[in-house]
């Protein structure tokens, strides 16, 4: 059969006028005779090329809100994680697509949905270790943020996949389908030389990441604090063991913990800045607390007793190899035990929140957020009170 709409090579005249307007007839004449069952596969080439050429999720437009068109076509690695309903939330609720690469059951993604405009959040199946999987998730998009981990080790998946292995591939299929803007967070401790293996690999996955994209954006978040965080509620979920153990009772540790929420933010400042290409960024909350000073406010705020105990390492290490043996979610591990007494490191070379324009929250201030239900029910209501944890010299 003849194509139902040659191309200009094929005809002297131009019969439909002007591009826009000949791709516009082209448009029509497919989709009628679609509709009197003519195939219109011939024709459809040149009509999917006006759509690749000026593809409207990428021209911005519309008043900046739910429902325009940021111009942000990203794929979020890891959505479904603490840090990634922060990131895809924000990412829909200013008119972005979002592709959503998942591997676990439907109904566990359910809250992701109502986060952007109708059609806007796209959700595919991804196996990590499948190349061709990483790469029909990045392959439309023109950001890749890539927030990927792991608190513990599984059968499956060890510290060096999770932090060096999948973030490599991924960061490689991106460079080599032409996407724009890579975000890579790691972590603020990210060190060789830590105790914690969590703590090395990341270290290494940073320099991974870097090799294979080298203008990829690395954030180093310090502990987030947040509604679902893993820190906060772990403190104040010690109470259930009598007391809460601390190795030199915390008075060794310093710690900056930052809200999930301002991470979030640095995301997206971080796409949207064209300066930000290639840089690190060490993200840490305004305050500095010594460990033992801020358990203390974590159940000031919780209304519970505070019963520390100064527990050595090695004994620590052997209370967490009993909780590993959950072959579920382990509560505490011995990587935990480290990780968590590690001091926050300070980086005064390297940007931070106010190069991308945020201001951080303190602790203070969203601690309530986090920690009111664990009081009590007389308690629930109570003001937060003068209880104000000491802080240290940044
Ligand atoms: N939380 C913190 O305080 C903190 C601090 C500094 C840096 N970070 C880093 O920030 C990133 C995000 O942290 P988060 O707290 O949001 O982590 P999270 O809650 O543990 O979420 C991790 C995400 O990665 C996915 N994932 C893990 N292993 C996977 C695998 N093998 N294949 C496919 N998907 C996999 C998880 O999917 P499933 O839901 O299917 O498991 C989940 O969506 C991580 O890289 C973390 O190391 C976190």
């Amino acid at each position: 059969m003849a194509p139902l709409c040659p191309p200009p090579s094929a005809s002297s005249a131009r019969p439909c006028g002007s591009a826009p307007a000949r791709a516009t007839l082209c448009f029509w004449l497919c989709v009628r005779g679609a509709r009197h069952g003519i195939s219109v596969l011939t024709a459809a080439p040149s009509v999917l090329q006006q759509h690749r050429l000026v593809h409207h999720a990428v021209i911005p437009h519309g008043r900046s809100g739910r429902s325009s068109v940021s111009g942000i076509v990203a794929t979020v690695f890891g959505a479904t994680g603490f840090l990634g309903r922060y990131v895809v939330n924000r990412l829909g609720r200013i008119g972005s697509q979002v592709i959503i690469p998942y591997r676990c059951d439907q109904y566990d993604l359910m809250y992701l949905r109502p986060m952007g405009d109708l059609g806007q959040l796209l959700f595919m199946e991804w196996d990590c270790r499948d190349k061709d999987s990483i790469r029909r998730a990045v392959e439309h998009s023109n950001v890749v943020i890539n927030l990927i981990g792991k608190e513990w080790e599984t059968k499956n998946f060890k510290f060096e996949d999770e932090f060096v292995n999948i973030p490599q591939s991924i960061a490689q299929i991106s460079k080599e389908a032409g996407v724009e803007k890579f975000i890579h967070i790691s972590h603020l401790n990210a060190s060789m030389k830590s105790p914690s293996k969590y703590l090395r690999n990341k270290a290494v996955g940073e320099e991974a990441v870097r090799e294979e994209f080298p203008d990829a954006v690395i954030l180093k978040p310090s502990e987030m604090f947040g509604r679902e965080d893993r820190f906060l509620n772990h403190y104040a979920n010690m109470r259930w063991f009598g007391g809460v153990p601390l190795v030199s009772l915390g008075k060794k540790t310093v710690k900056q913990p930052v809200y999930v929420v301002d991470v979030a933010k640095a995301i997206i400042n971080a796409i949207k800045n064209p300066d930000a290409e290639g840089k690190t960024y060490a993200l840490a909350g305004p305050h500095r607390y010594l460990l033992y000073d801020m358990v203390e406010y974590i159940y000031a705020v919780a209304h519970h007793p505070f019963i520390p105990y100064p527990l050595p390492r090695p004994l620590y290490h052997l209370v967490a190899r009993f909780f590993e043996m959950n072959p579920f979610e382990p509560w505490l591990t011995r990587d935990k035990v480290d990780r968590f007494h590690t001091t926050d490191m300070t980086f005064p070379d390297l940007p931070g929140f106010e190069e991308l324009g945020i201001e951080p929250t303190p602790l203070e201030q969203k601690a309530i957020e986090v920690l009111r239900r664990h009081r009590r029910f007389r308690w629930l209501d109570a003001e937060l009170e003068e209880a104000k944890p000491k802080t240290q010299p940044m």
